[in-house]
């Protein structure tokens, strides 16, 4: 029997790391120490309180059945609250504006399902998170890549995009705090991003992952500017914030129009975020938040580590404002591909090549702090005793 793929799987573009990953397995059979900061995975425990929550919960027998496609309430109105209490983003309400995610990647992706037709054009910023354009190719949907430069602090220039563009455009993706470029955006530049969209009747899409790993101030978000309410949704995680990464729970919040949309795809995809995860979330949202600060005390303080070792040995390192991520220029006449693999052979220390968020990335590397600081560390020294 022939057994085909279908097109929308044969047509993704071929996996940039395949080279970097057999090299990893191979310097692992070797016995190779390897020092692995290419995962934005946190290496860290979740806190102790909301593991405790989840046990408690799981031996809760209603629990055990199908969830509701939504989500709980109490877990929705835990998000309406949080986004009132951190954002100052008041009244949203839990039923029509809020829904729980089974991780935020999974919104992202079925979001599409819900408003992009074959052939509409979707924004999507170059570098960026792939599942943008990925799933923006899945429902037949164009991309139109908008480039994130260094010079305009990795935010999209909205007036460079072209007015045929703009016109065509559905949805436009944003994502601060960014990977990989670690750059945050301004209220500021939320409303041009409202105004854009007003004008041309595109829905935004933030991603809005990262919001609680920072360095300085809180970062804002889409939702607090006047106007984001009637274009816009943004996506939630606690993956980040209270490393549950392997929990998948998020929830999306924003124009009920668009929440509902995405309920609708979920009701036929999956049957929402098991109840007993719901409950420890709610727990995480709704405790004392001394557990997120040291999260970004460990965070900080390894990232002063790594870039500070790293300039100091004359690397050209972008400062990142927030997220676990940092971007490192490549030295010169080695492509991203070609720094990473040396960083690999030569150091033992896995680096992600920043051209797999999309052709923009070429250019840098991508390091995570999410290992000890004494790893990061020594990753530092091996990487300054290269001979570059
Ligand atoms: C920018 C961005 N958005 C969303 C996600 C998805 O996170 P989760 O599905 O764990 O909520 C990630 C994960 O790495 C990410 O980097």
């Amino acid at each position: 029997m022939k057994i085909e793929l279908a097109q929308r799987i044969r047509a993704l573009p071929p996996y940039l790391f395949a080279d970097i990953d057999r090299k990893k397995v191979e310097l692992r059979k070797q016995g190779k120490d390897l020092i692995d900061l290419g995962i934005g995975d946190p290496d860290r425990p979740t806190p102790p309180h909301v593991v405790a929550a989840l046990q408690q919960a799981a031996t809760h027998t209603p629990y055990h059945r199908y969830p509701s496609y939504e989500g709980m309430a109490t877990f929705r109105e835990a998000a309406a609250k949080f986004y009132a209490e951190r954002f100052g983003v008041r009244g949203l309400d839990p039923e029509k504006e809020v829904v729980a995610l089974i991780g935020s990647k999974e919104g992202i992706g079925h979001f599409p399902v819900a408003f992009v037709d074959p052939g509409d054009l979707v924004l999507v910023p170059d570098p960026g998170y792939p599942v943008y354009a990925t799933w923006t190719r899945f429902v037949g949907g164009e991309v139109h890549y908008v480039r994130l430069r260094r010079e305009n602090g990795f935010l999209p220039d909205l007036s460079a995009i072209p007015e045929e563009v703009a016109r065509r455009a559905k949805l436009l993706w944003i994502n601060y705090p960014n990977n990989p470029t670690a750059a945050l955006a301004s209220r500021d530049f939320y409303r041009r991003v409202v105004e854009f969209a007003l004008e041309y009747d595109i829905i935004v899409a933030s991603d809005l992952a990262y919001s609680e790993v920072y360095y300085d101030e809180p970062p804002p978000s889409f939702l607090e500017v006047d106007g984001a309410r009637e274009c816009g949704i943004e996506f939630h995680s606690l993956s980040k914030t209270y490393n549950m990464t392997g929990w998948r729970i998020g929830f999306a919040v924003g124009n009920a129009q668009l929440v509902a949309g995405l309920g609708k795809v979920k009701t036929n995809v999956d049957s929402g975020a098991f109840e007993a995860v719901q409950a420890a979330a709610v727990a995480a949202i709704t405790s004392p938040q001394d557990c997120v600060e040291e999260m970004r005390r460990v965070y900080r303080e390894r990232m002063n580590a790594l870039v500070s070792g790293l300039k100091e040995a004359g690397f050209d390192v972008l400062d990142p404002r927030a997220t676990f991520y940092c971007l490192i220029a490549n030295p010169a006449g080695l492509s991203s591909a070609d720094f990473a693999t040396r960083l690999l052979t030569e150091a033992g220390v896995v680096a992600t090549p920043a051209n797999g968020f999309g052709p923009g990335g070429e250019g840098y590397v991508r390091l995570t702090v999410c290992a000890p600081i004494e790893r990061i560390k020594e990753a530092v020294g091996r990487i300054r005793r290269m001979k570059l």
